[in-house]
């Protein structure tokens, strides 16, 4: 069944939930076709095995199809990656994703969330700018990028209450 079809078929929505360790192949292929430079798999087991780090899968039918993942210290947390497979971007996935990882850092007691975005990332942006996050920091040429010109970081920052 066409991704979409199968979307409509849930119910329109994907679910979002606590990821596991066997969820670690098939993030690290979502995360190596998003990134530049991807993490493996043994990165995901190790993130999913850390108490401090918190992994969100975005599920389609049987299909997992996204994550989130941040780093916990104390009462702030740092969203260190988030993706939806590119066959099912644009279609208003992401917003559940990130509102539900939050949520959960809020009950994990987190006060204060940071993210890094590359300037130009337009989808990221509208994503962490719908879900209530400020733009509090610029850093210059910080993401190296292949051989070309090196790309220019927000940092965003959104409080929970
Ligand atoms: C960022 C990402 C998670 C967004 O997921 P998504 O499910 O495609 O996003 P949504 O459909 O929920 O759309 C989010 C917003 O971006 C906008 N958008 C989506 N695709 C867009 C595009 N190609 N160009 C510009 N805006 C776009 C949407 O219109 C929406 O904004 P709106 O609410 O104002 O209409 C996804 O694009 C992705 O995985 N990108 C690669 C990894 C990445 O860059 N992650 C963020 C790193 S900081």
């Amino acid at each position: 069944m066409m991704a979409w079809l199968s979307e409509l078929w849930s119910g329109g929505t994907a679910a979002v939930e606590p990821a596991t360790l066997r969820d670690a192949t098939t993030l690290a292929r979502i995360h190596g076709a998003s990134f530049h430079r991807g993490w493996g798999e043994g990165e995901f087991e190790s993130m999913l095995t850390e108490r401090n780090t918190l992994v969100h899968r975005l599920r389609s039918g049987r299909k997992t199809i996204g994550f989130s993942v941040s780093r916990i210290a104390a009462n702030e947390a740092e969203i260190l990656s988030i993706a939806v497979a590119e066959s099912h971007r644009g279609r208003g996935l992401s917003g559940n994703l990130l509102m539900t990882h939050l949520g959960h850092l809020a009950g994990r007691g987190v006060r204060t969330v940071f993210l890094e975005v590359e300037e130009n990332n337009r989808p990221a942006r509208r994503l962490y700018e719908h879900a209530g996050f400020t733009v509090v920091g610029r850093r210059e040429r910080y993401y190296q990028q292949g051989g070309g010109e090196p790309l220019n970081a927000l940092l965003m920052r959104r409080d929970l209450s």
